[in-house]
């Protein structure tokens, strides 16, 4: 499968990926502000790792690359939740720092929520942002996915909302919190919070 954007194209990962993987994904810019399944250096063993597992097992998780000239320049991916949440999945991105701020995040993500709501029967889709992110939460944002009551970094999108500019002015004000937290929290170093966090799960 493929989903064309005006800049760049959605496909699957494939063997041959993997050195794009790396020059593009080995970036703490990046790292930073994803999941912890997200390596730290991105290494050639992190690609050809990557690559198999989409290639060899689709579909646990729904991903994509996003590609600009054939060449692996970021990734989006939906991963459904299970039991009494099966209706909702959440969603991630990331995209290579040599393209950031060309409205290519934004646009990918459209097309992989019209996607997901047309082709997977999703009711809800979701989205965890660190509170040092601002920009992510602009692409969010740009999606109509909004913040969840009480939450400042947690958005999400409903099937039935509409891509209105209006509801996009009224998000901007509660972002304004998410912007003075993003001072408080940035005070901590994240590597040293990411050491804590598992420790407390061992
Ligand atoms: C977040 C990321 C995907 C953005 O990609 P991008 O293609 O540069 O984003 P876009 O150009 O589509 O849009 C960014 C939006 O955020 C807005 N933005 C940027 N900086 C911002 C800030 N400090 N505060 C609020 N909004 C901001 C931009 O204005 C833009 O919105 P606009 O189109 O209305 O102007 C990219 O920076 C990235 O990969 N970051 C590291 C990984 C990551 O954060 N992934 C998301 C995890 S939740």
């Amino acid at each position: 499968m493929k989903i064309e954007g005006s800049q760049f194209v959605l496909r699957p990962y494939r063997a041959g990926d993997e050195a794009s993987l790396v020059r593009h994904a080995n970036n703490r810019d990046i790292w930073r502000n994803l999941a912890d399944m997200f390596p730290h250096p991105y290494t050639m063993e992190s690609a050809k790792e990557w690559v198999q597992l989409n290639v060899n097992h689709p579909i646990a998780h729904f991903s994509l690359a996003i590609t600009i000239d054939d060449e692996v320049v970021g990734g989006i991916g939906v991963t459904a939740k299970d039991d009494v949440y099966s209706k909702t999945a959440e969603v991630g991105y990331w995209l290579s720092e040599d393209h950031w701020g060309r409205g290519i995040a934004t646009e990918a993500l459209g097309l992989i929520v019209e996607h997901a709501f047309n082709e997977f029967g999703l009711a809800r889709l979701e989205a965890g942002v660190f509170a040092w992110n601002p920009k992510s939460g602009g692409v969010l944002e740009n999606n109509v996915f909004t913040l969840k009551p009480g939450s400042r970094t947690e958005f999400s999108r409903t099937v039935n909302s509409s891509t209105s500019c209006s509801t996009r002015a009224s998000h901007s004000a509660m972002f304004f919190h998410r912007i003075e937290r993003l001072c408080y929290d940035s005070r901590l170093d994240h590597s040293r919070m990411r050491g804590r966090r598992s420790s407390c799960l061992n």
